[in-house]
């Protein structure tokens, strides 16, 4: 049985009081916190494992290569990936799209093309888009979201012409938290010949999340939204996309062979094996353990218990939030559509004074556009105030932070 209050003794900070309040913690969204297994995994690694990967052959780096090796392989499982070829680590979501728009889009986009980015998008998967563009001459194309900030599924296939190129949606909203239905997008797209990216951001964390079913051709996620630490994000790609994309960044260990003609002054350089040949520099080998300790947690949980804890809680909220005359919620009103998020606003107030009120109760939110400022611009607001959820928060929490708005609203 799922239990959030056994979950919470996992959690040294949520032990946390500031100015004598015990903390609540409602911004998953934007990091969550990390259990003891994965601080300790962490410590672990440092104090008695830590080398290079990858570089050496003594015990320590054998050691680390292969909780390295491990890292990939547990996060291929956890997504339902083919294999470890198709993980790719970096910093994080950002630079995982970032990571496909260098390797693939400025060797692949053209002008006459179009990328057709969701207006629902984090600004992570709306500039890089924008910035190839203007190197590359291809058109960003964006696709209208409905008033409850779904998406627009007729639109898109009206949108779906031959000259998109590919497709960038989120899974989740990281401001309505609307879980979008990747599996049709993806299989529209494809029907048009179109790749599909998927922000991974909100949902893997969340959710379960299977790669073969949505059938994406990339999935970009973070570590730090997941339990694990920050520094860490994956980028999935289809192994048979990945072999023919050029590397990202040049350097160690994504090349098999730099060797050098002196008097020709060339150099002939050729690529490692996926997925090393996208991995340049020494890379996050703590992080990496971090990232394996936060799966085994989840995965000890169950994503499908998740989902429906973080499902409760929305819907407890949202029904709660309705008692609250000064607050306006936005999104869909169904909590089903939805996963753990909900933005709102309180009648005359800023949503940062919002933010500020509920921390004088130990209460922490997030404010302003969450990085996603073009569907504020949809939803013709300047900002919002937003909660998150995840697998440590509780219901009385939730009681907490409804008496602490009802309080705020009085005082208006
Ligand atoms: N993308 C993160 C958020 O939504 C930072 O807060």
């Amino acid at each position: 049985m799922f239990n959030p209050y056994k979950v919470r003794e996992d959690f040294p900070i949520l032990k946390r009081k500031i100015d004598g309040n015990q903390i609540i913690y409602f911004d998953n969204a934007a990091t969550s916190q990390k259990p003891r297994q994965v601080i300790e995994a962490m410590k672990k690694f440092y104090e008695e494992q830590n080398a290079n990967v990858h570089r050496a052959v003594h015990t320590l780096s054998l050691e680390a290569t292969e909780l390295y090796e491990e890292a990939h392989e547990e996060v291929a499982e956890f997504i339902g990936a083919k294999s470890m070829e198709e993980i790719i680590f970096v910093r994080g979501t950002t630079e995982a799209i970032n990571l496909v728009a260098y390797s693939w889009g400025l060797h692949n986009l053209k002008r006459g093309d179009e990328v057709l980015v969701t207006l629902m998008e984090h600004h992570s998967n709306i500039v890089p888009w924008e910035i190839l563009s203007e190197i590359k001459g291809f058109k960003v194309k964006y696709l209208d979201v409905n008033l409850d900030g779904t998406l627009n599924y007729e639109l898109l296939k009206e949108m779906l012409t031959p000259r998109v190129r590919l497709v960038c949606v989120t899974h989740v909203s990281n401001v309505t938290g609307v879980i979008n239905d990747v599996e049709t997008v993806a299989k529209l797209a494809h029907e048009n010949d179109a790749l599909v990216l998927v922000d991974g951001a909100q949902s893997v964390p969340h959710i379960p999340v299977n790669v073969q079913k949505l059938d994406c051709d990339f999935l970009a996620f973070s570590g730090h939204k997941m339990l694990g630490p920050t520094g860490i994000g994956v980028l999935y790609g289809k192994r048979e996309i990945l072999e023919k994309m050029k590397p990202f960044h040049g350097g160690g260990g994504m090349i098999n062979e730099v060797s050098f003609n002196l008097e020709m002054h060339r150099c002939k350089i050729s690529w490692n094996e996926l997925p090393w040949r996208f991995e340049a520099g020494t890379p996050d080998i703590g992080g990496a353990v971090g990232l394996t300790a936060a799966i085994k947690y989840l995965r000890t949980l169950g994503m499908e218990n998740v989902k429906t804890h973080e499902y409760k809680l929305t819907e407890y909220t949202m029904k709660h939030l309705k008692e609250c005359p000064k607050v306006t919620v936005y999104g869909p009103k169904d909590a089903a559509l939805k996963c753990g998020i909900i933005p709102f606003n309180v009648e005359r107030l800023d949503s940062h004074d919002v933010a500020l009120l509920l921390n004088s109760y130990g209460i922490m939110i997030r404010s302003g556009f969450h990085c996603a400022q073009p569907l504020h611009e949809k939803l013709k607001i300047p900002s919002s105030a937003r909660v998150s959820f995840y697998v440590y928060n509780t219901q009385e929490e939730v009681d907490r932070f409804i008496e602490a708005l009802k309080e705020i609203e009085g005082v208006l």
